[in-house]
Order: C-alpha cells, then sequence, then structure tokens
C-alpha cells in the first residue's frame, strides 16, 4: 500500500496529512532485519505499508516470546514516541518489510496542532491494540504454564510406570521361554511392542511440552512402515469393529524418524476411530507419491470435525465432544511433520467424513546411508 492510503495519515487533516508524508522515511527491510531493540530510547514511530514486523520480548535464556505481529495499515512504536520511555519488545522485519518512519521530534510537532478528534482516534487504536496485544500475551502464558505442568506430570508418571512396565517385559520374556509355540511367541512380542509404543508416546508427550525433540532420520520404506502400523493396531482395529484398508500402490521411499511417523498415524487413525464412536465405519489409509512428495491420507466416513474446532484444531490444547480429550494429538502430529519439513492439513464434512493428509519429503539417497540424529525445536 501506499503511503498517503494509510490509516494513520488518514487520521489528519489534508495540510498535516501532507506534511507527515513529505517528513516520513520510507525504508525496505529484509527478512530477519532488526528495526529496534527492546530497552532502545524510542526515536520514530513506523507505519507498516507491506510486509509484517514481529514483535518479542526477552523470556529465559536468550530465548524471545512472540509478543504480536504488525500487518500492513497497522503502526507501532507510537509508545515510546509519546512517552519517551525505551522500548518494551524487540521489533524485526518477517519476510521483508517496507516501512515508512517518523521522527518523534516531528511527530510531536503535528500532534500538538491537530484536532481534539485525531488525538481520539489515535488513543482509540492503540487501546484496541492493546486490548489485542494483552490477550494475546496472556493466551501464550497460559499455554506455557499449561506446558510446563504438562511436562511435569508426564515426567512423574513415566517414572511410576517404568517399573511396572519392566515387569510386564519380564513376565513376557518368561511366558515366551516357557511356550516356544510360534502363536505365543508373537503374541508375547505384541506385549513388548505395545509396552514400548507407550513409553514412546509418553516420551512424545514429554517432549512436546519440552518444545524440542530427537529426530533419528534415515531412509524409511513405506509399504513396511504401514505394515508395522497394521501389526501393531490390528488386535485394536478389530476390537473397534472398523472396517480398515490401507493402499499403497507403488515402492515409497521417505527420509524420516519412523517411530516418530507412526506416532502422527497412530494420532490421526485414533481420532477416526474415536469419532465413529463404535460405529462400523471405514478407514482408509493411502500412500502415494504427489508432486515429488510422499503423501499418505487417513480417511474416514465419520461424524466430521465439529466446525468451531477447525481453525484452531492444531493448537494444543484444543478438543471437542470427548470425554478424556487432551487436544494434544493433531498438536504433537502437526510438530512431528513440521519438524521433518513436512506439511499436515485435513479436509472435512458432516456427509463425507474426514481426511488428514501429511507430506513427507522423499529420500532419494543411496539405501545405505548413515541416520541421521538432530535435534530439532518443535514450534
Ligand atoms: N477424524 C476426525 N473426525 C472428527 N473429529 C475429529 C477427527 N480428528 C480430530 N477430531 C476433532 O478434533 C479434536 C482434537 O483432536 P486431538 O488434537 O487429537 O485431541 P483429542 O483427541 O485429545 O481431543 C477432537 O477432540 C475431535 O473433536
Ligand atoms: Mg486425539
Amino acid at each position: 500500500m501506499d503511503l498517503e492510503s494509510h490509516r494513520f495519515i488518514g487520521y489528519f487533516e489534508p495540510e498535516q496529512a501532507q506534511k507527515l508524508c513529505q517528513l516520513a522515511l520510507v525504508e525496505d527491510h529484509p527478512d530477519g532485519d532488526l528495526i529496534f531493540e527492546e530497552g532502545e530510547i524510542p526515536d520514530y514511530l513506523y507505519l507498516v505499508l507491506k510486509g509484517r514486523v514481529e514483535f518479542s520480548k526477552r523470556a529465559e535464556g536468550d530465548r524471545y516470546q512472540v509478543v504480536t505481529v504488525a500487518e500492513p495499515n497497522s503502526f507501532f512504536g507510537e509508545f515510546g514516541v509519546l512517552d519517551g520511555q525505551p522500548r518494551s519488545a524487540r521489533a524485526i522485519a518477517k519476510g521483508g518489510a517496507t516501512l515508512a518512519k517518523v521522527s518523534r521530534d516531528h511527530l510531536m510537532t503535528i500532534l500538538r496542532d491537530a484536532r481534539g478528534e485525531v488525538v481520539l482516534q489515535l488513543f482509540s487504536y492503540i487501546t484496541r491494540q492493546l486490548r489485542v496485544t494483552t490477550t494475546q500475551y496472556v493466551k501464550q502464558m497460559v499455554r506455557k504454564q499449561k506446558m510446563e505442568l504438562l511436562g511435569e506430570m508426564v515426567n512423574t508418571i513415566l517414572h511410576d510406570f517404568r517399573s511396572p512396565f519392566t515387569g510386564i517385559q519380564l513376565s513376557s520374556s518368561m511366558i515366551r521361554e516357557l511356550h516356544p509355540d510360534e502363536e505365543t511367541q508373537e503374541w508375547c512380542d505384541l506385549i513388548s511392542m505395545q509396552i514400548q509404543r507407550m513409553l514412546g508416546m509418553a516420551e512424545e508427550v514429554l517432549e512436546f511440552s519440552r518444545g524440542s525433540t530427537t529426530l533419528s532420520r534415515r531412509r524409511v520404506d513405506v509399504r513396511e512402515m504401514l505394515e508395522r502400523f497394521e501389526n501393531l493396531n490390528r488386535v485394536y482395529f478389530q476390537s473397534c469393529g472398523i472396517e480398515w484398508k490401507i493402499d499403497i500402490r507403488e515402492e515409497i521411499y521417505i527420509r524420516a524418524d519412523s517411530n516418530k511417523i507412526l506416532r502422527v498415524l497412530q494420532n490421526l487413525v485414533g481420532n477416526a476411530i474415536e469419532a465413529l464412536e463404535d460405529r462400523e465405519g471405514h478407514v482408509t489409509i493411502t500412500a502415494q507419491i504427489r508432486d515429488n512428495w510422499c503423501e499418505i491420507s487417513i480417511q474416514d466416513d465419520g461424524p466430521g470435525i465439529p466446525e468451531m474446532i477447525q481453525d484452531h484444531l492444531f493448537d494444543a490444547f484444543v478438543t471437542y465432544g470427548k470425554q478424556g480429550g487432551t487436544g494434544l494429538g493433531t498438536a504433537i502430529a502437526k510438530s512431528i511433520v513440521e519438524a521433518h519439513g513436512g506439511a499436515i492439513g485435513f479436509e472435512s464434512n458432516p456427509a463425507a467424513g474426514t481426511t488428514f493428509w501429511i507430506r513427507l519429503p522423499l529420500s532419494h539417497d543411496d539405501p545405505i546411508r548413515d541416520e541421521i540424529v538432530e535435534e530439532v525445536r518443535l514450534v
């Protein structure tokens, strides 16, 4: 947008507006450019013409907490300009931004001559913005506290569960030794795998609450991964009475942490089954190559995702219509998929049901490449 049509300029009488436009300096800021730092003495008011500016406050250590974002037609830095106090947050251009800045001295001179109505409009805009920012900030703080609490709880549970889990593992090994027949061996394997899964699930929640995870990526055969998923879930699927189908018609290799992707599938398939609520429904998992990505979709013919939660579905703690829902399943799924550099989404309506899809990077490498272990931040 051009400077003349910016909301802030619109508050003033034509003569003052023109003067402001003449005095303003228009500057382009590349992605990541620091516009001002927290604590700095304010010298300018900024009008956003293009792009976005992100504001963050210093949190513990050298971490920053994002407070709010300014978009075109909004302005910022007015507090410091009006009261002369140090900047309360730092401002950084996101993905490139064009800003017009007006110096404090110029602005104060113009404001002194401005009509009461101009000041009133300005005042009302600032109050509105303050309200929005405060609400967002409080929401973020509540989320942060919930996350910390969640981390502590899972840690305690995990600690207490380790010894009974070890007991179950040991008993299953005893049974395996006492009954060498094939069927018993298979059931004992299943018990061991499920115990590992339970520990894995708890670890996953713990990592999510901490905000980082360790990915052990290697070349993964998607067909094998889906077969493993089916083996782990056969008994569960049968007990729910659903009809399931796994559809993979081509060879697909991805570079992924297969245990983590299995968790994603588990969360999404778990949701599909819960949505079917013991009705005889269908769940189909399809894997295919699409636009140079591996796309895995999970389709159900359930009642669809309630519209009121669709916009925030992937936020943590968003749950609807089930007892004991934590609202973490889809949030964890998203964090894992994005940690892999992939994407997740869904289509849902009450008539056709719900389809979740995840897109993961294909592996074009030589099959015998080493596994890559890295610590990844979750968002
Ligand atoms: N396949 C689906 N069909 C219908 N609703 C769904 C489906 N998947 C998710 N949902 C809705 O999204 C909500 C959030 O899911 P999730 O993040 O896994 O948390 P939780 O399952 O603990 O509630 C669920 O409570 C449910 O209302
Ligand atoms: Mg869930």
